[in-house]
């Protein structure tokens, strides 16, 4: 049995540690089902290292999370740390992550379940067989741009200050991750920024373009404002294949995106890096939703979109693409039999509990893995 697949695991605050119980039954799954070792390992980010550490990522962690094939978190962040100053809240210790990690393409696909197709807010006409890619950059842009910060201009007067930046490697880079998703999908990109107002979308329109046309011929590239493609989002949603989009349009258009699809319980994501020269590409799993501490720690978790994760990590990262597949048809025979977490619970389904949603994709990859 080989044993050179790493995995450091970052359960996180709120939920994340229940949807990781879960997803840990079935890397076990995998190990004894499918003759893989995984090298687990575990530690904290967020609140749960602010408790032990005062900081919500410590230097190790990052230093451990620079080292493995692949990172899965949770979910970071709640009410009790709200209070915080910005630069040691939870939210830091995912960002720094990013950051430190340069994971620039934040993939995050929302794809309707058949099974699903009720739950969305949207005319099931509207979303049934919805699978859109949506790739983020998350390493420039608002989110880290200088200068930043607060200052004081006297007589009680207060300035906010952050910085929308980006560079053309930056957006080269990026655009490729979207171009060759794009070539290996349906062919057909948009890109996302409000190219009409700010001199950093004009940028990355032009870039994007040139890309597109050295390197990509083959894929149809267009350009929308990013308030059209929230419009469109929920007018059209199906017209889209891949996004790609800034940093802060796409934290917003992805949680659009997600909700099309019913639940933001089910989606999962991942956040690349370039390939080193080992040939190993830095990578993170995590669910798109957040750590929802008002439902946390009473069993009602959906745990399919930190699952989901890991079957991307499996896709991305190990180079397993049937093994993902498998835990994606699980689940989704799982949700076609009726079975429901809270969060989409619909008429005549049962609802149902965190464990036990966990419990049912075992037996579902018993039946059909074996
Ligand atoms: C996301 C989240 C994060 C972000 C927060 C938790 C910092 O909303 O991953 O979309 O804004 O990027
Ligand atoms: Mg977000």
């Amino acid at each position: 049995m080989a044993s050179n697949k790493s995995l450091l695991i970052l359960p996180g605050d709120g939920i994340g540690p229940e949807a990781m119980t879960e997803v840990r039954r079935v890397v076990d799954w995998m190990e004894h089902n499918r003759a893989v070792k995984f090298d687990l390992d575990e530690d904290l980010v967020g609140g749960a290292s602010i408790d032990k550490h005062g900081i919500p990522i410590t230097d190790e962690v990052v230093e451990k999370a620079q080292n493995v094939d692949a990172v899965l978190l949770g979910a970071v962040g709640g009410p009790k740390w709200d209070n915080l100053d910005f630069s040691v809240k939870p939210e830091r210790g995912l960002l720094r992550l990013r950051k430190d990690l340069e994971l620039y393409a934040n993939l995050r696909p929302a794809i309707c379940f058949d099974a699903l197709v009720d739950a969305s807010s949207l005319k099931p006409e509207l979303v049934s067989g919805l699978d859109i890619m949506i790739v983020r950059e998350l390493t420039g842009g608002v989110y880290f741009g200088e200068p930043r910060g607060i200052e004081d201009l006297g007589n009680g007067v207060r300035r906010g200050v952050n910085t929308q930046v980006y560079t053309t490697p930056e957006i080269h880079r990026v655009a490729r991750v979207a171009f060759e998703l794009a070539k290996k999908r349906d062919g057909r990109l948009v890109s996302c920024v409000k190219a009409n107002v700010m001199e950093s979308g004009v940028l990355w329109r032009e870039e994007v373009t040139i890309i597109g046309e050295t390197e990509f011929p083959e894929v149809e590239l267009s350009h929308m404002y990013a308030d059209n493609a929230a419009m469109q989002l929920v007018r059209a949603p199906k017209q889209f294949d891949v996004i790609v989009t800034d940093n802060l349009f796409g934290d917003i258009l992805s949680d659009c995106a997600a909700m099309l699809t019913g639940s933001l319980g089910m989606l999962p994501s991942a956040s690349l890096g370039d390939v080193d020269e080992h040939g190993r590409r830095k990578a993170m799993y995590e669910p798109v939703h957040g750590s929802a501490p008002d439902i946390a720690g009473q069993n009602l978790a959906n745990p399919i979109a930190t699952i989901l994760s890991y079957a991307m990590a499996l896709r991305y990262s190990f180079d397993m693409p049937e093994e993902a597949d498998l835990i994606e048809t699980a689940v989704q025979n799982v949700l076609a039999g009726g079975m429901r977490t809270a969060d989409i619970m619909a008429e005549g389904m049962a609802k149902v509990a965190t464990t036990t949603m966990g419990d049912a994709i075992l037996r579902e990859l018993d039946k059909i893995g074996n």
